[in-house]
């Protein structure tokens, strides 16, 4: 039996449970001092004094240690939602919008997410597979255990199965486990867009079929915003893939209400991300189904909109909240979610308690996995970060900095930050 003992620790913090923390709850993290964490077999097997272990598992001469040198035990971070197989990079877009071009006029003029269009038909299964490894390198740096990897910049049958395919050839290929969601209606091509209806029914009949076949996603999402896909046309989609199987989630009420946020309430969705522009119905909405609200800060920032999702307002109303790097190459380009925990308890307005629970338990609840990861307790998968930091606090005092000094996969250490030689003397 394979065992890792973690210890040392100043403390371990974690939500509790298998469901969604939402309303007060949402803050509700218990911080056990000086606790000690037990895997075997890649789950956990106790979490307590060293006194307890000791009474329940006797002094373990054998088994493997990773020493916590006073640091703080979190769950290892779920990233709910990315766009990471992609090719080519639009720092010149980027450029163009520092120079005071908006997100959507570039887009409007054929750059924006049909630049990556181009880029990803172009390149073969095997080079988006590759580059996403140096993403997934620095995600696993950062304390993502788990992330959500959506298709979408492929927008033809072969395109979006090409991105699939890569998504599950990365995924074999490092620790970080990938959830992968089709998002084909993510905008309409070049060639079609002229005829939408051309599109949708591709992807309704075509695309989704084809991936289900596959066994290629396990969510369905849709781009509902104006200017993109209605919410008709989004329910058209997303009831497409639920009759396949893949469960929806959608980008809802990024820039505009669109009803993005009533329409995921009312198909029973995971979750409804961004919800920047999200009205009070819609808040209404989520909190009376229980749909999981997936707030993505790195977006606001990166876009420099200076408008960030109402978190207070829907933690208030009872929304379980999640969050998430939005990882892709237009609108938020960080994998880092520890700067997204920073952006979330500075612009948000979100308490450390709460968004370590956005982070983790929420966030795994987004993906349906509740059940097995996203917190630190007995019988739950052993996929653990630990902190350099003496408590959760320091997860958001102390920002600008990758706070990560090991990480646990699966009961294997499978990181350690700290592990750099010292450098050389100076003569
Ligand atoms: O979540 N909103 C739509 N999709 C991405 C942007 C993708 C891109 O710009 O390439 C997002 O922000
Ligand atoms: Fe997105």
């Amino acid at each position: 039996m394979r065992s890792l003992l973690i210890e040392n620790l100043s403390e371990v913090a974690t939500p509790l449970g298998t469901t969604v923390r939402a309303g007060e709850d949402q803050g509700r993290v218990a911080r056990l001092a000086g606790a000690e964490v037990l895997c075997r077999d890649g789950s956990i097997a106790f979490v307590g004094s060293p006194e307890e272990r000791r009474r329940q598992f006797g002094e373990l001469p054998e088994v493997e240690r990773l020493d916590g040198a006073g640091g703080t035990l979190v769950p290892g971070f779920v990233d709910p939602h990315t766009h990471l197989p992609w090719a080519g990079s639009r720092e010149e877009e980027f450029a163009e919008r520092l120079r005071g071009a908006t997100y959507l006029e570039i887009a409007a003029r054929g750059g924006g997410i049909l630049s990556t269009v181009g880029a990803t038909r172009a390149a073969s299964e095997e080079e988006l597979a590759e580059a996403m490894l140096p993403r997934l390198r620095r995600m696993l740096a950062c304390g993502t255990t788990t992330a959500e990897a959506k298709s979408g910049y492929g927008l033809s049958l072969a395109d979006e199965l090409k991105q699939l395919r890569a998504v599950r050839r990365a995924g074999a290929r490092q620790p970080v486990e990938l959830v992968p969601t089709l998002l084909a209606a993510h905008e309409v091509p070049p060639e079609l867009r002229a005829d939408r209806e051309r599109f949708l029914a591709l992807v309704c009949e075509e695309i989704v079929p084809a991936v289900a076949e596959e066994g290629l996603a396990r969510f369905c999402d849709v781009f509902c915003e104006q200017g993109v896909f209605s919410a008709a046309e989004s329910r058209r989609v997303l009831v497409a893939g639920r009759e396949r199987g893949l469960l929806p989630r959608l980008h809802a009420d990024e820039f505009a209400d669109s009803g993005g946020a009533a329409l995921a309430a009312e198909l029973g969705a995971l979750s409804a991300d961004h919800l920047m522009a999200v009205s009070p119905a819609g808040i209404e909405a989520l909190a009376a189904t229980g749909v999981v609200a997936t707030l993505l800060p790195g977006t606001s920032f990166f876009l420099m909109k200076h408008v960030y999702a109402p978190a207070r307002r829907l933690v208030a109303a009872g929304v379980p909240v999640a969050l998430a790097t939005d990882c892709n190459p237009g609108s938020s380009n960080t994998e880092s979610m520890p700067t997204i925990l920073t952006l979330a308890v500075f612009e948000l307005r979100l308490t450390p308690e709460e968004a370590l629970t956005a982070a983790t338990l929420n966030a795994a609840c987004s993906l349906g996995l509740g059940g097995e990861i996203g917190s630190i307790e007995v019988g739950k998968r052993a996929d653990l970060v630990l902190l350099d930091a003496p408590n959760l606090l320091h997860l958001a005092y102390h920002f600008g900095v990758n706070p990560v000094a090991a990480v646990v996969k699966g009961g294997r250490v499978v990181l350690r930050g700290s592990a750099l030689p010292p450098p050389p003397e100076l003569t």
